[in-house]
């Protein structure tokens, strides 16, 4: 049934050398596989970028194996069974899973584990909130930072996927809110928006001093996707058993060399605090549940949630630059049909 039809890719064809470039990336042709018994095929209509591409595209292995020079690039995606050999996923299941920037995935369900959709969620829903980056938020902010009520928080890369519904979930446990964001447009977006309390644009503003001004207390909870500078500003306003969730580092991804510790890092002995890394994938048996009670919130109307998506296959190694330059408010896919 897939005779004649192609399956568009694109494979690492570079290593980056610091900031992520397209020719890193390169177009491929293959026949659409057939799926053998107790194999799905899946056609992507979506596939997301995210920040930890840039790490897999280098020779190292860090919490994933690292990709080798011709392997289609690794990506998560969001698309529909379209041949099956499996009794428990029928045609036309939709379906998210690691498909990779290519239109067609086979899957047996375990060497790429398949999620259904929520019922009733489209993919960009998925794919984002329901997805990865709104697990990471919902796991590390309410297991890690542990919001109270009345605490200050402070989330960087705040317009992001993650960092926007972590923003949220902190306001909906009552903390005071502010977000550090790239542009005016965003930082309104958080305010007007989302919420937030206060934002501050860490490429037009001082970051210190507005934190000064904004946290007088000091900040009980900080979500840091960004490392580098701000969570050094960050940290040295923490206050008494603060907590300091290491989500993601995105200004170093595209560096070379050595990468420069956090200065005040002593400040969390002196502030007795907690400063803690995880994986959201540690948490993957209890996604389902956690993406029912964040369905529950978006009903409600109290999570917001915007995407990004850029129209068409082959714009996906530019998406991929774009992410670093801050193109996208929300979370970052790229539409394949
Ligand atoms: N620990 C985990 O399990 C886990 C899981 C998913 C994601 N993450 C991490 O969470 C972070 C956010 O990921 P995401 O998928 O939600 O991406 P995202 O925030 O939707 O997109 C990346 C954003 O980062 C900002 N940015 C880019 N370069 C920057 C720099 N040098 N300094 C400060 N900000 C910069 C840009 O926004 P501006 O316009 O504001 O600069 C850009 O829009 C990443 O660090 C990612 O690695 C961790």
């Amino acid at each position: 049934m897939t005779a004649n039809r192609i399956n568009r890719q694109f494979r690492l064809a570079a290593r980056p050398q610091g900031m992520v470039k397209e020719s890193d990336l390169a177009y491929a042709e293959a026949p659409v596989p057939e799926p053998a018994a107790d194999e799905v095929l899946v056609k992507t209509s979506h596939i997301s970028l995210d920040p930890s591409m840039r790490g897999q595209m280098e020779n190292r292995a860090d919490y994933v194996a690292p990709l080798q020079i011709g392997d289609v690039m690794r990506a998560g995606g969001a698309g529909t069974v379209v041949a099956s050999n499996r009794a428990d996923l029928a045609v036309g299941t939709l379906v998210t899973g690691s498909f990779g920037m290519q239109d067609y995935c086979l899957s047996n369900g375990r060497d790429i584990p398949l999620r259904r959709f929520p019922a009733g969620v489209d993919a960009v829903t998925a794919l984002g909130v329901l997805g990865g980056t709104g697990m990471t938020a919902f796991f590390g902010m309410l297991e890690l930072g542990q919001p109270r009520q009345g605490n200050t928080v402070v989330v960087s890369g705040a317009a992001g996927a993650t960092g926007s519904i972590a923003g949220q979930i902190a306001r909906l446990k009552g903390c005071r809110v502010i977000g550090i964001a790239g542009s005016p447009d965003k930082c309104r977006w958080l305010v007007d928006d989302l919420g937030f309390d206060a934002a501050i644009n860490y490429k037009t503003q001082n970051v210190g001093e507005e934190l000064d001004r904004l946290c007088p207390q000091g900040i009980d909870v900080y979500f840091d996707n960004v490392g580098g500078e701000i969570l050094d500003a960050c940290l040295a306003r923490i206050a008494m058993h603060a907590r300091v969730v290491i989500c993601g580092g995105i200004s170093r991804y595209n560096t070379t060399g050595p990468i420069p510790g956090p200065r005040n890092y002593f400040n969390l002995v002196y502030r007795r605090a907690r400063m803690e890394g995880f994986i959201v994938i540690d948490y993957a048996s209890r996604f389902d549940q956690a993406a029912g009670e964040m369905k529950q919130w978006i009903d409600a109307g109290l999570i917001r949630h915007r995407a990004t998506v850029i129209d068409g296959f082959t714009a996906l190694p530019k998406a991929l630059v774009q992410l670093f330059s801050g193109v996208n408010t929300g979370k970052l896919l790229v539409k394949t049909d």
